[in-house]
């Protein structure tokens, strides 16, 4: 018998539909009815003792649950039967079989231990995972990037296995300046552009190394220096990979037009998400996108242009690249970790001419990070169109798991409100004040990963730079598809109620 089942439940208690795993595996060494029967028994228990079938839930019809597991129709009566005996289940007429109103979830320190042997809870990783940061990963185009890496390895001179140019392989430079110029507005040529591994890469070489160091081919010491202005939510591990390198970083704030970069003064610097604010959404208003260009060039400042999920665009028009107001000013970064996988490690700089040669010796002579049959795998699927295609079937994808998450909202927690839809792999539900911690708790406790807005706020940012927001920041990129449903549902099921 197989060890554990994934089943559809359409019918529960907040009509939103989903999966629920139910691990048998104590039928495994069983056979007979009675053995499949008591296995079935414990795992329905499990699920209501953690939570994971709330109060209310109405279970399957007895046919179509012993269909999708294989059983008997009277293995799956009998369990249910056991289980309102033992006041787990209620039977009513012509309401079915449902979870016990009063069947209280166990706290988690009170869980019984998970039988399942060798992995460790944290290896298994959270029920529902609505993390923002990852695509789904069960859509990375495998035939489509085979085809496109055969074919590079077919036509690749030798010389692609000498020693590589440290600004990465030409086939991609010049496919990312057709690219960026056509999707992006991105003004270039490919000696401007520099091949890395992602963002993170890339402000490690133009800021320098952790000062701990020993990353290998850098000389350490950046092209450019703080202090940076960041905006006053952003990704913590930016911060921190600068805060090593010895960058000082100054919150700037944000309202509804984006950041105020018409606050900017001394910085020597400055860090954007033009075209969809991480993570509080939206775009930068062209009065501010014009702010930051009178100021870099007032003051010789640098401004960095993370365009970390540009492509993702669906109801707005799109965004151009800011680079393209002043590609002399302009740091314009970007890489597959949205559109195709963080695992690739594939990343872009288009730089102003006079920081070009900084960043290559930043570099080093031995292309360290970015493998150069992906370089070429990868400009072979841009050139092919592989790559447009595949953005713009993800595209619709995460568009449907975006009106899947407002439509779900609306029905059931109308009084949350969402904004940062427009674009992007997450939104963010606006919580009333007071409520994002309890709320984060309540997710965390029903097996829900998320991010609270706190966890994203500058530490310098006092009450005084910017009025804290209560909210948390959604992924709906990262599940599977048949496992949105239900994370949804659980979703819904731990927002703060009206009026709170
Ligand atoms: C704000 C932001 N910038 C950049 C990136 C991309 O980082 P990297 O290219 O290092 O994977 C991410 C994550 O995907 C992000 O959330």
């Amino acid at each position: 018998m197989a060890k554990s089942w994934v089943n559809s439940w359409a019918d529960s208690a907040a009509g939103i539909g989903g999966d629920l795993h139910l691990d048998l595996s104590d039928a495994s060494g069983s056979s007979g009815p009675g053995g499949r029967r008591a296995a079935l028994t414990r795992a329905l228990r499990d699920a209501v003792r953690e939570g994971r079938l709330a109060p209310g839930t109405r279970l399957p019809p007895y046919r179509s649950l012993a269909a999708d597991l294989g059983l008997a129709r009277n293995t799956v009566a009998d369990a249910y039967a056991e289980l309102v005996a033992e006041g787990w289940l209620t039977a009513r007429q012509g309401s079915g079989t449902r979870v016990a109103e009063r069947a209280e979830p166990l706290r988690r320190a009170e869980r019984a231990p998970r039988r399942t042997a060798g992995a460790s809870p944290r290896a298994r990783g959270p029920r529902h995972d609505l993390r923002q940061g990852t695509p789904d990963a069960s859509a990375f185009p495998r035939a489509a990037w085979l085809v496109s890496y055969r074919r590079a390895l077919q036509q690749a001179p030798n010389e692609v296995f000498g020693p590589g140019d440290p600004a990465g392989r030409v086939e991609l430079r010049e496919a990312l300046t057709e690219y960026l110029a056509r999707a992006r507005g991105v003004r270039t040529e490919p000696g401007r552009i520099v091949i890395c591994s992602g963002f993170a890469h890339a402000l490690r070489l133009l800021f320098g190394q952790d000062k701990g160091g020993g990353t290998g081919g850098s000389t350490g010491g950046g092209v450019l220096r703080g202090p940076l202005a960041v905006e006053a939510y952003g990704l913590g591990f930016h911060r921190e990979l600068l805060a090593a390198a010895g960058v000082r970083t100054v919150p700037l704030p944000l309202d509804e037009d984006g950041a105020r970069s018409d606050l900017l003064g001394r910085e020597r610097a400055v860090l954007l998400t033009p075209a969809h604010q991480f993570p509080t959404g939206g775009p930068l208003h062209p009065g501010r996108r014009a702010a930051v260009i009178d100021w870099a060039r007032a003051r010789g400042g640098a401004v960095l242009e993370d365009d970390y999920d540009g492509e993702f665009r669906y109801d707005r028009k799109p965004v151009g690249a800011l680079q393209g107001l002043d590609p002399d000013r302009v740091i314009f970064i970007g890489s597959v970790s949205k559109s195709l996988s963080p695992a690739v490690r594939l990343g872009w700089m288009v730089l102003p001419e006079r920081y070009v040669d900084d960043v290559l010796a930043a570099k080093g002579e031995r292309e360290a990070w970015a493998s150069v049959l992906d370089q070429l795998s990868l400009a072979d699927f841009i050139v092919s169109g592989a790559y447009d295609r595949h953005v713009r079937r993800m595209r619709q994808r995460y568009r449907r798991r975006r009106d899947r998450l407002v439509a779900a909202l609306a029905t059931h927690a109308p009084h949350i409100e969402v904004t940062g839809v427009a674009a992007g792999l997450h939104a963010v539900l606006r919580l009333p004040p007071g409520t994002e911690r309890s709320t984060v708790k309540a997710a965390t406790w029903q097996g829900i990963a998320l991010d609270g807005l706190a966890e994203f706020r500058h530490p310098d940012a006092t009450e005084s730079v910017m009025p804290v927001r209560d909210g948390i920041v959604v992924g709906y990129a990262t599940p599977s598809e048949h496992a949105y449903g239900a994370a949804l549902e659980a979703l819904c099921g731990v927002l703060p109620p009206p009026g709170e």
